[in-house]
């Protein structure tokens, strides 16, 4: 295993991706982790970038104890430059910021890490630089902009990179990265997701034992399921899903979840109807924050109350609570921030493992979305699932703009059908990341057949992203648009209207609530 440190670099999560592509297990941990309490000796060890200077007062330094591990070090960019500050403190702010692309020009018979690696572009981000070599080290590569570029210690194996291999921007990044990893660390290539599979069953089975009982909740989204679908390989019918029909879910929705976890996928299924339940508690509510608390708390309400009523016929207990916790919010919360360290709870579901006194069990949390697709193919979850675009947990109400009744609920319901029903026939859905409708509360003018008609707005949104926090809208042809349009004034009682939404992220956010 590859352990990296975290200084708060927009890309350090990047640099775990890209030791996977190269079936190299990587973990990454926060910069300021004791060394001497680790909880496994890693096979190498990379400092990440980091938006500070090494310089300044208050800025995160890395536990010295790590140059005993005895293991290769390398510091990429802020990385590179702690360990010269470490090594004689020759760091200073540059004339001027490099950001870009470079070309790197590497010694001849440099070292090991460069193998195949000379005179590509590389991507440089820094402002502060090294104006002097630290002490035993070399340099090993030049940039025009970077007299040190990459310099080594080659008899300790430490290494320093003022640019990001992690990027894509980076040429030979890749092959930086497992020149690194592999032939000086000497890390294994055997992480795939079958010894995936293989070893977080076993893993589930030994954390569990052989009679306690779990239960978790499944939406319908791809997390939860591949989730619920890992557990019922480990544990088979010790593990209970239950499923929450919160009245503001998708059309279709809970016949569905019945259909492909219950008798799909064999897993144990409790389906609750308590959408009359959180109607009763919207009514009159437009404040979307509102909305979202309204449904977050009556959530675990009425979990907990079907939890309660799940009593294993041996008598063992439910002791475990499942969460599809991916990676990038273990990140989010492992990640570096500052010296005043903000830690996001990862968990939105922390009421319950109070409450019920469940200890949480987390499969997921060492994997990215496309790797839990992944995971969920191997695990034979339908493919229409497996590939399903992300549904907010407030669900149809953040959807349905201002006070959300059944009537109103009704409408976006068969106009977002609709929608998605058409960008599946046109073979979109895949290259969308995430597409729906919302009912607007303003009343328009029309006219269909002789009748005048005054009826509400449909707003149409469809956006491309990688991590949901920037995103463009998708570009639609005109005549699906037209379509789609059509289909929805025809179709769908109470709408006047369609529009497209084309707004960015920023300033837009995804949803319109
Ligand atoms: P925004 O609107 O914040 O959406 O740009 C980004 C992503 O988050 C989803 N989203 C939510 N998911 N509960 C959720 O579980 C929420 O309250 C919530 N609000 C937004 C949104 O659908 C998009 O994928």
């Amino acid at each position: 295993t590859i352990l990296v440190l975290d200084f708060g670099s927009q890309y350090s999560h990047l640099i775990i991706r890209r030791l996977r592509e190269l079936n190299v297990y990587a973990e990454m941990l926060p910069c300021t982790q004791k060394i001497s309490e680790l909880p496994w000796k890693p096979q190498g060890v990379i400092l990440s970038g980091g938006p500070f200077s090494v310089y300044e007062e208050g800025s995160p330094h890395v536990d010295h104890d790590v140059f005993k591990l005895n293991v290769p070090i390398l510091g990429i960019c802020y990385g590179m430059q702690e360990l010269a500050w470490i090594n004689g403190k020759g760091v200073s702010r540059g004339d001027k910021r490099e950001y870009g692309p470079a070309t790197l020009n590497v010694q001849d018979n440099a070292c090991p890490l460069f193998t195949g690696v000379d005179h590509s572009q590389v991507w440089m981000s820094h402002g502060d630089k090294l104006s002097a070599l630290p002490t035993g080290f070399t340099t090993v590569a030049t940039s025009d902009n970077s007299p040190y570029a990459a310099i080594a210690h080659e008899s300790e194996k430490i290494y320093g990179i003022q640019f990001h291999p992690e990027v894509t921007h980076t040429a030979k990044g890749t092959q930086l990265l497992k020149n690194f990893a592999v032939t000086i660390c000497g890390a294994a290539q055997n992480w795939t997701m079958e010894n995936f599979i293989d070893t977080e069953i076993k893993r589930i089975r030994a954390l569990v034992g052989p009679t306690a009982e779990v239960i978790g909740a499944v939406s319908g989204g791809v997390d939860s399921t591949v989730a619920a679908k890992l557990m019922k390989e480990a544990i088979g019918e010790r593990f209970h899903a239950i499923y929450v029909d919160n009245g503001v879910m998708r059309k279709n929705e809970t016949v569905t979840v019945k259909k492909t976890l219950d008798e799909g996928l064999g897993i144990n299924l409790t389906v609750v109807d308590a959408g009359d339940e959180f109607l009763g508690k919207l009514k009159g509510v437009t404040d979307p924050e509102k909305k979202r608390k309204i449904i977050g708390n009556t959530f675990i309400e009425v979990f907990e109350k079907v939890a309660e009523g799940i009593k294993p016929k041996d008598g063992s207990e439910v002791e475990f609570l499942l969460q599809g916790t991916l990676y990038p919010d273990v990140i989010e919360s492992i990640s570096f921030k500052g010296p005043s360290q903000t830690i996001k709870t990862h968990h939105n579901v922390g009421g319950l493992l109070e409450n019920m006194k469940l200890k949480l069990i987390e499969p997921l949390r060492e994997l990215f979305k496309d790797e839990v697709r992944h995971l969920g193919e191997l695990l034979g979850v339908p493919e229409d699932l497996v590939w399903r675009h992300p549904f907010p947990g407030p669900g149809i109400a953040i959807r349905v703009l201002g006070e959300v009744t059944p009537a109103q609920v009704k409408i976006a319901r068969e106009a977002d059908y609709i929608y998605i029903e058409e960008i599946k026939k046109a073979g979109l859905y895949r290259q969308i990341s995430q597409a729906f409708a919302c009912l607007l509360p303003v009343k328009s003018v029309g006219v269909m057949g002789d009748q005048r008609t005054y009826e509400q707005v449909i707003a149409l949104r469809a956006i491309e992203t990688t991590d949901f926090m920037t995103a463009d809208w998708f570009v639609f042809e005109a005549a699906f648009l037209k379509k789609v349009a059509s289909r929805i004034v025809n179709e769908v009682d109470g709408v006047a209207r369609v529009t497209y939404d084309i707004t960015s992220k920023p300033p837009a956010t995804v949803e319109w609530e």
